[in-house]
């Protein structure tokens, strides 16, 4: 569809960024936080680049009112950042920790009296390690509990002031990291534990928006789902029904059951018939179905492009890049139903991520039309190498270029009829890329530390920080 005029952003529209705790604050072991499963999990031999940890990380917990004042001179009118669980209950249940608490209030209201709305993710991927020994996290039914506890415990402290919460960050991604390719904790490689672990995460999900409604009833929440939409390679209906069966297996089984408290049957009968679909009990589908989200939380960075895999021979597991040479990653997919392949028109990231701007418009229309919800944009951004040039300048114009194209796309998809409620791009200021080390930036705020260690940890604004404050002053691309 061309539009002969675009329509405006909307005058309410959140101009944003995101982060999370355990990839900016530091402060691992401080005021009474307990571990997560990622302060234990980076300390083992060999799991993410050159040994990297989220130990000092960028310091924003000792130094969040300089980040609050740079965002402040930007102009952002909102921000997302994710609240450490380990902070709040140490041992992940029992007895809370006022300190921990206080920090999250002391930003929320640092935030608030620059006119900048907190968006609070009460879960980006930092599950207490505590949890882990006692019942293995997601993979037991006490979690549901102890979660919704957690939850409930920031929904009544900062429910007054906060009123768009995430729940789950990138489900997907969290457990198929974890379950399936082993490369996040817990480091397993088992899929039946996957999709049962993924369907407790489920139930917890489901059971903290019906506590939310009770304790912030004026509010909105939703989950942040990474959604890559699926194209298929060519209009060879074999890889078209490769792109159907990626996009059920990869997407809908988690938006579904979000929306509609559902699991797709083409999938649900795959599973069952390969002895891989999660033990449904009494009462989970009645919770599933009554705990519908305000809006999607949308991730985008990538499309995926898929052919068909045979049964006999295809391809399997995935080999990440996760050092930045260009083209190092290898197809990946599940025989009998899909393999990734390059897309021919896209280039890619020096991740080997692809390019794909009309991507997040596709995404937008899919689930605005699939759901009818409106979407808010948590996450969308380049990882790149940038360089410090003498002065502290960084000429970042390769970042502006995606995320120019994107905001492009965004306002075309508002254009087709998508209800979009705001935009977060990632990240604010440089963080840890879980696996990738500190090179791999995404910041509008340049960190000056590196793999080596934290060095002065000065914050630099780079040429995209300029970029952004234009499209926030003029509410969108001139
Ligand atoms: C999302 C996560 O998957 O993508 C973020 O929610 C993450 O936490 C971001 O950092 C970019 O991924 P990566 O692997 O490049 O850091």
């Amino acid at each position: 569809m061309e539009h002969k005029q675009l329509k405006p952003f909307p005058n309410n529209f959140l101009w944003g960024s995101a982060s999370a705790a355990y990839q900016i604050e530091g402060a691992w072991n401080e005021d009474g936080k307990g571990p997560s499963v990622w302060d234990v999990y980076t300390k083992k031999e060999g799991t993410t680049y050159k040994g990297t940890n989220g130990d000092v990380a960028v310091d924003h917990y000792h130094r969040y009112k300089e980040d609050v004042a740079l965002m402040a001179e930007m102009g952002l009118k909102a921000y997302r950042f994710s609240i450490a669980w380990s902070r709040i209950y140490p041992q992940g249940k029992g007895e809370v920790n006022e300190a921990g608490l206080k920090f999250y209030d002391d930003l929320i209201d640092e935030l608030i009296k620059h006119n900048i709305e907190p968006l609070v993710t009460v879960y980006h991927w930092d599950v207490p390690q505590a949890l882990m020994d006692e019942y293995g996290a997601w993979e037991s039914r006490q979690i549901i509990e102890d979660f919704d506890n957690y939850c409930s415990t920031l929904f009544k402290r900062y429910g007054d002031r906060v009123k768009h919460w995430v729940t789950l960050n990138e489900q997907n991604i969290f457990v198929g990291l974890g379950y399936r390719d082993a490369i996040h904790p817990p480091g397993v490689k088992d899929l039946k534990r996957m999709y049962q672990a993924n369907h407790i995460a489920n139930l917890a999900n489901a059971r903290v928006i019906q506590s939310f409604r009770k304790l912030v009833p004026d509010g909105k929440v939703g989950p942040s789902f990474a959604y890559g939409p699926a194209y298929p390679f060519d209009s060879n209906p074999k890889n078209v029904i490769a792109a159907e069966n990626a996009e059920e297996m990869n997407s809908h089984w988690w938006m579904d059951i979000y929306v509609w408290g559902k699991y797709p049957q083409a999938t649900w009968n795959y599973l069952e018939d390969n002895g891989l679909a999660p033990t449904i009990e009494e009462g989970d589908m009645e919770l599933l179905a009554n705990a519908k989200p305000d809006f999607m939380g949308l991730n985008y960075y990538q499309s995926g492009t898929f052919e068909h895999n045979p049964l006999e021979g295809g391809v399997g597991a995935t080999k990440m890049n996760t050092s930045g040479k260009k083209g190092t990653s290898k197809d990946s997919g599940a025989p009998g139903l899909f393999k990734t392949i390059k897309n021919p028109y896209l280039d890619t990231t020096d991740w080997d991520w692809t390019i794909d701007p009309q991507g997040i418009r596709i995404a937008l229309r899919r689930i605005s039309n699939r759901y009818q919800l409106p979407v808010l944009i948590t996450e969308n951004g380049l990882g790149a190498f940038d360089t410090l040039e003498e002065g502290d300048i960084v000429n970042d114009d390769y970042r502006i270029d995606y995320l120019q194209s994107h905001v492009e796309a965004i306002q075309e998809a508002i254009s087709d009829g998508v209800d979009v409620l705001g935009y977060c791009t990632w990240s604010y200021t440089d963080l840890l890329s879980w696996l990738n080390g500190y090179q791999k930036r995404y910041g509008f705020v340049y960190v000056n530390r590196d793999e080596d260690g934290p060095k002065d940890l000065r914050r630099i604004k780079k040429k995209s920080f300029y970029w952004y404050q234009d499209v926030i002053k003029n509410n969108g691309l001139k």
